[in-house]
C-alpha cells in the first residue's frame, strides 16, 4: 500500500524523507520518490524498487538540499512501477509537487479535459492530474488552489503538496484515506501512517474526512472542507514502533484479518459504476465469452481454494463447465486445453513458480488467459491477457486472508458479468446479484463483530491434534480454506472432507473428542448437514458449528455455534470464512506460534 511522508522544518528534509518512507517499508511497495524545495529549487528523486535503490541511485540524496520535503512509496495502481508513474508529480512548469495515496476516480474525464486544453502528462497515474489542476486553480493563493483542486476530485485521497512560490509550506488534504499530522518543536510532519512519526515525534493530529492543513515550521492550521479554521485535538501515541507497524495488533495477519471489509470495499466498489460492473480496461468481448467452451482455474494453495469459490458461482451463472486444476498439477497431465478455453490464473503474489509454469503450458496450447493478481507490474499480471487486479493491499502475514476474500469477491464480479454478457442472466438478475456482492464488505465486517468470543472457543479447541472441517457446496469450499489456515498456523492436522463423504471412510476416524467443525450455511442443504453433525455426533465427536444468523438451531446438537451474516448463498463464502480465520488465529496464538512467519512456510513460493 502507499505511503507519504512529508516534512518542514529547520532540518534537511531529504534524509528525515528516506528514514521516514523506510519505516512505512512494511507496508510493500515497489517504487519511491521524494521531492525537495530549497527557495524555489524543486529537486524530485525517484526510483524503482526498495528504497535503498534510491539511496544507491541519488548518492544517499546528497547535494540535495532543502528543510522541506515530501516522498512516497508507491503500490502501483494505475499504470506499471516504472520512475514515471513514481511519486512525486508534479505540474506543468514544475510550480507543484504532489504526493497521494488512493484512487482518484474521475481522473479519466479530468485528465481528458486537460489535455484538450493543452496538458501534456507525463505518467499513466491518476495522482498527475492533482498536479496538473492544481496549476490550472492557482492565481498566486495556494489555499485557495488546494481547496478548488479538492473540490473537483472524486474517490479517495490524501495528499501532501509544495509549491515553488512558498517554500516551508506544506499542504495535507484527506478524504477516505488515512493521513495524519505529526507536531514538532520549530517542525512539523505529515504522514499516512504513525509508524513514520514515532521517532520524531509521538504529538499528532488526526486530519478527518474533507479537511486540509497548512504546515510551516512554526505554525500549523487546520481547515474543514469550507475552508473555515477549525480546532483539533492533538493526541499522544504510546505504541511502541514494532506495535505502530501493526496498527496496534499483535500480529499482521490480525490486522489483515481486520482490514478484509476496507480492503473488499476497494476490491468492488470502483467496478460497479451506474447499476453495472465495469471491468477495468478488459479486452475480452461477448464474442470472446460465447467462443469459450470450458474454464479452468489454476492456482496454489487459498488461491486455489477461491477458485473453489469462483468454480460455483461461474458454472451456474455462465453454464459454462469449470475445473479448478492445481498448478502444480495441471502442467504434468497432458491437459485439455486448445483456444476455446479460459484459463483463470489466481495468485496473490503474482511470482508463484508452479502458477506461471501452468499458465505458460496453457498459454502454449492456445487458451486464453485471465488473472486475478494483487501485485501490479508481477510476473503473472505482465503474462495474462486480461488481468484483474484485487486491489487489496499488500499482505505481509504469510497466511492470507484478505487476498483470499478479495479473490473471491473479483472471480463473483467476473461471474455475474460475463453470465449478463452472454445472455444468460436477465437484467433483473444482473441487478440483484451487484445488489448481493456490493454488500459483501458490510458482510464481512459483521461477521467479524458479532463473533467476538472466538478466542475462548479456540481455547476449547486449542489442544487437539486432528480437526476435521465438513461442508457442502460453498461450505465444502470454504472448509478448504478453513483447515488450510488453521494447519499452516498451528501446526494442528487437519483436513476437510465434502459432508456426504465421511461415510465413505473418513467417519472411522471419528471417536471421543475429535472436534469436526461442521459449516452448516447452505441453506438448501442445511437439513443434510444437521444429519451430518448427528452421525459425528453418535461417534463422539465435539462439534463446533458455523450456520447462520437466524437459522433454527434447536434440533443441532452441536457443542459450540459460530453464527454469520446471510448473503446470497453463492457469496456467503465470502463472510463464512472471516470467523474461522479468527479461531485459527487464536488457536495458534494460545499455542505460542510463530503466526505471521510460520515453520517452513514463505510468503511466495518462487520456486517448483
Ligand atoms: C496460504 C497461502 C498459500 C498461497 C499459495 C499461492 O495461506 O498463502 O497457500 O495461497 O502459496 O500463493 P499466491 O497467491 O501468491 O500465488
Amino acid at each position: 500500500m502507499c505511503g507519504i511522508v512529508g516534512y518542514t522544518g529547520k532540518r534537511q528534509a531529504a534524509s528525515i524523507l528516506l528514514e521516514g518512507l523506510e519505516k512505512l517499508e512494511y507496508r510493500g511497495y515497489d517504487s519511491v520518490g521524494i521531492a525537495v524545495l530549497n527557495d524555489s529549487d524543486m529537486r524530485i528523486l525517484k526510483d524503482v524498487g526498495r528504497i535503498k535503490d534510491l539511496r544507491k541511485s541519488s548518492n544517499n540524496a546528497k547535494g540535495v538540499e532543502g528543510t522541506i520535503g515530501i516522498g512516497h512509496s508507491r503500490w502501483a495502481t494505475h499504470g506499471a512501477p516504472t520512475v514515471a508513474n513514481a511519486h512525486p508529480h508534479y505540474s506543468a512548469s514544475g510550480k507543484f509537487s504532489i504526493v497521494h495515496n488512493g484512487i482518484i476516480e474521475n481522473y479519466a474525464v479530468l485528465k481528458e479535459r486537460l489535455i484538450s486544453e493543452g496538458v501534456e502528462f507525463r505518467s499513466e497515474t491518476d495522482t498527475e492530474v492533482v498536479a496538473q489542476l492544481l496549476e490550472k486553480c492557482y492565481d498566486g493563493d495556494f489555499k485557495s488552489a488546494v481547496q478548488r483542486t479538492a473540490d473537483m476530485l472524486e474517490g479517495s485521497y490524501a495528499l501532501g503538496i509544495i509549491c515553488t512560490d512558498f517554500p516551508g509550506v506544506l499542504f495535507a488534504v484527506r478524504r477516505s484515506s488515512p493521513l495524519l499530522i505529526g507536531v514538532g518543536q520549530d517542525e512539523n510532519f505529515i504522514a499516512s501512517d504513525v509508524t513514520a512519526l514515532i521517532s520524531s515525534t509521538r504529538n499528532v493530529i488526526y486530519l478527518e474526512d474533507g479537511e486540509f492543513a497548512r504546515l510551516t515550521p512554526d505554525s500549523l492550521t487546520v481547515f474543514a472542507e469550507n475552508g473555515d479554521e477549525i480546532e483539533k485535538e492533538i493526541a499522544y501515541i504510546d505504541w511502541d514502533i514494532a506495535a505502530a507497524e501493526k496498527g496496534g495488533y499483535d500480529h499482521f495477519m490480525l490486522k489483515e484479518i481486520m482490514e478484509q471489509p476496507a480492503a473488499l470495499e476497494k476490491t468492488i466498489e470502483p467496478r460497479i459504476k451506474n447499476g453495472k460492473i465495469v471491468l477495468d480496461d478488459f479486452k475480452m468481448s461477448a464474442a470472446d465469452l460465447r467462443s469459450i467452451n470450458r474454464i479452468i482455474i489454476t492456482a496454489c494453495g487459498s488461491a486455489s481454494y477461491a477458485g473453489q469459490l469462483g468454480r460455483i458461482v461461474l458454472e451456474k451463472l455462465t453454464r459454462i463447465p469449470v475445473e479448478v486444476d492445481l498448478a502444480s498439477e495441471l502442467r504434468y497431465r497432458d491437459p485439455i486445453i486448445d483456444e476455446h478455453t479460459l484459463l483463470i490464473v489466481i495468485s496473490q503474489s503474482g511470482e508463484t513458480a508452479d502458477t506461471i509454469a501452468a499458465m505458460k503450458e496453457a498459454k502454449l496450447r492456445g487458451a486464453r488467459v485471465l488473472s486475478i493478481v494483487n501485485v501490479v507490474g508481477s510476473t503473472i499480471a505482465k503474462l495474462s491477457d486480461d488481468v484483474l487486479f484485487t486491489w487489496a493491499g499488500p499482505e505481509i502475514a504469510v497466511a492470507t486472508t484478505k487476498g483470499y476474500t478479495t479473490q473471491a469477491a473479483v472471480l463473483y464480479l467476473f461471474a455475474v458479468w460475463a453470465a449478463h454478457k452472454m445472455g444468460k442472466i436477465a437484467d433483473t438478475e444482473y441487478a440483484r446479484y451487484i445488489e448481493e456482492i456490493k454488500a459483501l464488505p458490510e458482510a464481512t465486517k459483521k461477521a467479524i463483530e458479532i463473533n467476538n468470543n472466538l478466542e475462548e472457543i479456540a481455547n476449547k479447541y486449542k489442544d487437539n491434534g486432528n480437526i476435521f472441517f465438513i461442508g457442502r457446496n460453498v461450505d465444502y469450499a470454504v472448509c478448504m480454506e478453513g483447515s488450510l489456515k488453521l494447519k499452516e498456523i498451528s501446526y494442528i492436522h487437519s483436513e476437510a472432507y465434502a459432508a456426504g463423504e465421511l461415510k465413505h471412510g473418513t467417519i472411522s476416524l471419528i471417536d471421543e473428542g475429535t472436534p469436526v467443525i461442521a459449516l452448516c450455511c447452505h441453506e438448501a442443504l442445511f437439513d443434510k448437514m444437521l444429519s451430518n453433525i448427528k452421525e459425528v455426533k453418535a461417534r463422539g465427536a465435539k462439534v463446533l458449528c458455523v450456520c447462520l444468523e437466524g437459522a433454527d438451531m434447536s434440533s443441532c446438537e452441536a457443542d459450540d455455534i459460530i453464527f454469520v451474516p446471510k448473503t446470497d448463498p453463492l457469496f456467503n463464502g465470502s463472510a463464512e470464512v472471516v470467523p474461522l480465520q479468527i479461531l485459527s488465529y487464536y488457536i495458534a496464538k494460545a499455542k505460542g506460534c510463530d503466526i505471521d512467519k510460520p515453520r517452513n512456510l514463505a510468503k511466495s513460493v518462487t520456486v517448483e
